[in-house]
Formats: C-alpha cells, sequence, structure tokens
C-alpha cells in the first residue's frame, strides 16, 4: 500500500503543475459520460497512469476519464477507479478541484475496498487517505507531511444539498429546508471533493446529491466518487446512505453506475433516514 500511496504523491503534484501551467481549452473528445473532456482531465489521467503503471501491485485501474478498465499487472492484487479531476467544471472560475482514488482488492466493488484517497487542489494542495485511520497531509515543497487524523462530531452545522432542485422530490426539499430552519449553514460549491473535505474538517453536517426526476440513480459515480468517500466519512466516525442502505453494501454492474448518495455525520443521516423511510 506503501507504493500506492505514494504513486498518488507523486501524481499530486504533477497534477498541480498542470492546474497551475496548462491551456484550459476544450478538447473535441468526450467521456464515456457524456461530458466534454477538458484537456486538463485527459493530462490528469494520464499523469496518474504513467505512475501507477511503474507500481507492480496494482492489476487494474479503472478512470472517469476512460470507458473501460485497463490491466496494468498481471500479478498484482489491487484494483484502482480513480477521478483524476473531480469539479473539472470548476477551473475556469478557479474554485477548488480535486482528484479521488478508490483502492479495491482482486476486484472493483465496495466490499473489497480495502483504502481510499483524495486530493483537494485549493490554496493548498492536501491529501486524505483512508486505511485504517482518516489521516490529513499537507504538500509542503515537494512533501506530504502528515497533520492530523480527521473524526467527525455527533452532529454538524453544514449542509450541502447537491442536485437541481426543481427536480427533487418534495420530501427531499422539506428535508434540505428543516436543516436551514434548524440553523444550518449552506455550503456548497458544486465540487464534491472540496464540498466534502469542508464537511470532513469542520466536524460534520450532510452532503447530499439525491435521485431526481432528471438523474433517478443520482449523478456521483459508485467506483470513483461515492464508494471512496462513503469509506472515509465511516471510517472517520460518520455515516454515508443512499437514502436507505449503507453505500459501503451496494453492488455495481458496471463501472460507471452512478447512485443517489448522503454522507454526514450520524445525527444528520439518521434524519436522512427517517424521512426517507417514510416516503
Ligand atoms: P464535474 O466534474 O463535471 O464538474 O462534476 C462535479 C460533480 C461533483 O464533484 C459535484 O458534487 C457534482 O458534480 C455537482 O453537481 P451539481 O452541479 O448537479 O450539483
Amino acid at each position: 500500500m506503501t507504493d500506492i500511496f505514494s504513486a498518488i504523491q507523486r501524481s499530486a503534484i504533477r497534477i498541480k503543475d498542470a492546474i497551475d501551467t496548462k491551456d484550459i481549452g476544450y478538447s473535441q473528445q468526450e467521456n464515456s459520460s457524456g461530458e466534454t473532456q477538458l484537456q486538463l482531465d485527459i493530462k490528469c489521467d494520464m499523469i496518474i497512469e504513467e505512475e501507477f503503471s511503474n507500481v507492480a501491485s496494482i492489476h487494474t485501474i479503472a478512470s472517469e476519464e476512460k470507458e473501460h478498465e485497463v490491466m496494468l499487472h498481471e500479478n498484482g492484487k489491487y484494483f484502482i477507479a480513480y477521478d483524476p479531476l473531480d469539479g473539472s467544471s470548476l477551473i475556469d472560475v478557479n474554485l477548488s478541484v480535486g482528484s479521488i482514488f478508490g483502492i479495491y482488492e482482486n476486484a472493483f466493488g465496495a466490499k473489497n475496498m480495502v483504502a481510499s484517497c483524495y486530493v483537494v487542489f485549493g490554496p493548498r494542495v492536501e491529501m486524505v487517505f483512508a486505511h485504517n485511520k482518516v489521516k490529513l497531509h499537507l504538500l509542503q515543497g515537494k512533501d506530504f507531511e502528515f497533520v492530523k487524523e480527521i473524526r467527525l462530531n455527533e452532529k454538524g452545522k453544514l449542509n450541502a444539498p447537491g442536485g437541481t432542485q426543481q427536480n427533487w422530490k418534495p420530501y427531499h426539499k422539506e428535508l434540505v429546508d428543516s436543516f436551514f430552519a434548524d440553523g444550518y449553514r449552506l455550503r456548497y460549491s458544486g465540487g464534491m471533493v472540496p464540498d466534502l473535505h469542508q464537511i470532513l474538517l469542520k466536524g460534520g453536517g450532510l452532503f447530499s446529491y439525491p435521485a431526481t426526476s432528471d438523474k433517478p440513480n443520482g449523478k456521483l459515480r459508485k467506483l470513483f466518487e461515492v464508494f471512496p468517500f462513503a469509506f472515509i466519512f465511516k471510517k472517520a466516525g460518520g455515516e454515508a446512505i443512499d437514502g436507505e442502505k449503507d453505500l459501503m453494501e451496494l453492488s455495481h454492474a458496471n463501472i460507471h453506475d452512478t447512485s443517489a448518495c448522503f454522507f454526514g455525520s450520524h445525527y444528520e443521516v439518521q434524519r436522512v433516514k427517517e424521512v426517507y423511510a417514510n416516503n
């Protein structure tokens, strides 16, 4: 696992450089989700693939930017699903973006996840790695230095509701409004990595991306986004559900499958469960 952690660190330093210097003109290609790929997305995907190609323990990779899995080392045991530059549509307005990595053993699937990691590219570059514990690291010069362990409180103060409101189910809107009525503050940038990072570091709250009338299975992808953050929230003492079920109990049929998702501290997720169970 140390060699994977080091490869992610090397990738993060190269991605930071690409963000700082690369032209962000749009390419003509589309990714498997049908979005126009930024040249920067493609560059970050290439950087990660290159770094992982040098790690013999990695069997197969799956990227949000690639339609199919790529086998790297036949004798490796780890399967890594990654989103090279999540929130890249925020690059042109200079908001924070991130990379997400789900590390699975022997095959892709929530039940096989053994570690997960994300990197936030904001005013500073930070990395959160979850294995047995959830640990925050800060890039200082060319090294990531350990900062602290992350633990969620029982209850937080932030509410990050994703998706287009006109497409929410009425009971979902009531749920979101009820948190605001209780004094929760809106914190939503449109980048999953910085939005969830804020909830983790400020002690708790709720991030939701529900099933909507236009996206009945949610928007966020299970292997690249949902499972990695579910693993992190649970290891940090929080919860992660699809409205009813623990996200880590979900299966997937295709590597690009999506799911509704709720991440938060215990109190907020219990409220989600109660509302969703009654609807
Ligand atoms: P993209 O990489 O296309 O910018 O998508 C970002 C993802 C995720 O990071 C974020 O939480 C979500 O999409 C935001 O979606 P909405 O704008 O629909 O709320």
